[in-house]
């Protein structure tokens, strides 16, 4: 027994647990040091990150983007192996690059320097809450600054955006400034819409169904790669699988999903325990397995359902600074939708309209229900854009975020498809062919992802809520037990105290600055291993 090799079990075969494993597996110091073994609840390895197709074209349903390329460890891999150039084309979005086509609810076309005046007051903002610096001759004035400060104490993010936009309004006001409407619209109305489609864009950023939850003191510890945003031109998931791939066969196991963790808190119990291995895991088809450590990457939102009372998944429960962190912290549902565009539309020009569909921003009706148009639904009232994934892609995408993400996941492909056809012919209202030269388009194929309700995921990524802090984030990555003896080195020790580091913790949210990233789970991937490296006197690579 004592002879034996310390067993290392990672549950969850995403970012952070296949990142863990590769450390594992490929520092030298542990060529057969240990026993390690992923053990992984679904039929495919890459968890919040699933490359696909659709229609012929590659997209991603979870993870998209590259947060910055300067100094990001996914970009550095997806260098190395050569993901981001490819022959097919891909979810690369350069319709942002061009002009937004601006168009407000009744089929009204925006001038964009008119939008872009909110765009940059909601950007200001932004930037003030992520405490970058603001350019001096920036819109933002004194009194805004004020309003932040004023307020920085128990403030949310909303609540300090609300602030900015009164601010900005009694500013123009002062000014006599204010802007004309247009139709049914009033001006103010308009500036409410356009940064009301920023917040939207905001919550699918954070995840964050309401962002009045979300913490305004924690959105200047964020950290941002600086650098360009991109996407990865093979997928995402070749990044996954170039980090599986120094892994033997075998030692990742799909389809075996933990329902139970026990753990030895206390001096360890060697009347039920005769194996001598302080963590015992039991997986959904009633076998278990043994463990010295278990690094558990599984999703916050996997968590809170963990730690309810009915589903015991750690036993004994996780001590109360854990389960706290674990509630307070915010874990939102985002999804994308992705809309297939009739052939017969896209391939004909009809009235010798353009074919190519625009990046369309949405701006709808806000606090005047009477104004909305009546068969526009609830859930795309708060949906920022519409978008082919590449320039001339027959395939458009949306995303969403909070309730309206968690309705579309409950709605079959019709009512999906009858909403969105309803909401862009009243945008591109004024003629089949309008002023943009788009024609009324047509959509033939859906597909939605259902991250919220995936018992796997039960949500998309995590974000501090009002109530909550980094703190949080950092208890959630503290190992147990938190008084485990981490000088023992062998067995001997071992029965008179309870073994160190039996439950460690990776995943996106446990990372302090990186939370709800790829890199974030990457980073935290990596920490635990160089944990359990340390632990057995070897420092890795
Ligand atoms: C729609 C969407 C868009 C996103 N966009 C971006 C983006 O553009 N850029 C970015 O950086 N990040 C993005 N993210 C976030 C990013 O995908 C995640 O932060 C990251 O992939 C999380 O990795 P992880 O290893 O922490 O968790 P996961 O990927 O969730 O891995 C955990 C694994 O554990 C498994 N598991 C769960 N329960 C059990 C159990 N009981 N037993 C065994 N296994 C279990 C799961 O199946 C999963 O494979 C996005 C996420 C979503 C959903
Ligand atoms: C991942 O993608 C496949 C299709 O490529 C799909 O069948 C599966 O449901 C997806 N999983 C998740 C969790 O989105
Ligand atoms: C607002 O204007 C649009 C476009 O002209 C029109 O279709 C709609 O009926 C108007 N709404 C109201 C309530 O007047
Ligand atoms: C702080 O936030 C909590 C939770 O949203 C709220 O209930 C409370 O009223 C707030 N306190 C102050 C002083 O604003």
């Amino acid at each position: 027994m004592v002879s034996k090799k310390p067993r290392i079990v990672i549950i969850g075969a995403g970012m952070a647990g296949l990142t863990a494993a590769n450390k594992l597996y490929t520092a030298t110091c542990s060529n057969e040091l240990f026993e390690l073994l992923v053990v992984e609840g679904g039929t495919r390895i890459g968890g919040r990150i699933n490359t696909s197709e659709f229609c012929g074209d590659r997209i991603e349903l979870g993870a998209t983007w590259i947060h910055g390329i300067g100094g990001s460890p996914i970009h550095k891999i997806a260098q190395e192996i050569n993901s981001l150039e490819s022959e097919k084309p891909w979810e690369c979005m350069d319709g942002i690059l061009e002009d937004p086509l601006t168009i407000a609810e009744g089929g009204y076309e925006l001038n964009p320097s008119f939008v872009e005046s909110i765009s940059s007051l909601f950007k200001n903002l932004m930037d003030l809450a992520q405490g970058k610096v603001i350019d001096e001759d920036g819109e933002i004035d004194a009194r805004l600054k004020q309003a932040a400060a004023k307020s920085a104490g128990n403030l949310s993010v909303g609540s300090f955006l609300k602030q900015g936009l009164d601010a900005y309004w009694r500013l123009t006001k002062d000014e006599k400034l204010a802007v004309n409407g247009i139709g049914n619209w009033s001006g103010k109305s308009l500036e409410e819409a356009i940064f009301a489609m920023h917040e939207n864009t905001q919550r699918t950023y954070t995840s964050a169904d309401d962002l009045h939850t979300l913490d305004y003191n924690a959105e200047s510890e964020y950290k941002m790669f600086p650098g360009e945003e991109i996407t990865i031109a093979k997928g995402y998931l070749s990044v996954i699988e170039s980090l599986a791939s120094v892994l033997p066969a075998g030692l990742i196991q799909l389809g075996r999903k933990v329902v139970k963790i026990e753990w030895q808190p206390e001096t360890m119990n060697t009347e039920i325990n005769n194996i001598g291995l302080p963590v015992k895991l039991h997986f959904c088809d009633g076998s278990t397995m043994y463990a010295d450590h278990v690094i558990v990457t599984v999703s916050l939102g996997v968590l809170k359902q963990g730690i309810r009372q009915d589903s015991g998944m750690f036993s004994p429960p996780l001590p109360s600074f854990k389960t706290k962190a674990i509630s307070r912290l915010g874990y939102g549902v985002v999804d994308k939708l992705f809309l297939q565009l009739s052939t017969s539309i896209a391939d004909q020009e009809i009235n010798d309209c353009k074919t190519k569909f625009p990046f369309l921003q949405m701006i709808f009706h806000q606090s005047d229900s009477n104004l909305r148009h009546p068969k526009i639904p609830w859930w795309i009232r708060r949906t920022a854009f519409l978008s082919p994934i590449y320039s001339n892609s027959r395939v458009l995408l949306s995303w969403f975020a909070g309730k309206e993400a968690l309705h579309l996941e409950s709605l079959n492909d019709e009512e999906i498809l009858s909403g969105v056809s309803t909401t862009v012919s009243n945008l591109l209202s004024h003629n089949l062919c309008n002023s943009a030269g788009i024609p009324q388009p047509k959509f033939a194929k859906v597909l939605r992802t259902k991250w919220g309700t995936d018992p796997l995921f039960l949500g998309s990524y995590s974000y501090v809520s009002v109530g909550s802090s980094c703190d949080d984030l950092d208890s959630l990555a503290e190992p147990l037990p938190k008084n485990g003896n981490i000088c023992s080195d062998s067995s001997s020790s071992s029965l008179s105290s309870s073994s160190p580091l039996q439950i460690l913790f990776a995943g996106e949210a446990t990372h302090r600055t990186h939370y709800s990233t790829t890199h974030g789970a990457y980073f935290s991937g990596l920490r635990e291993a160089n944990r359990l490296l340390k632990h057995y006197n070897c420092i890795g690579v």
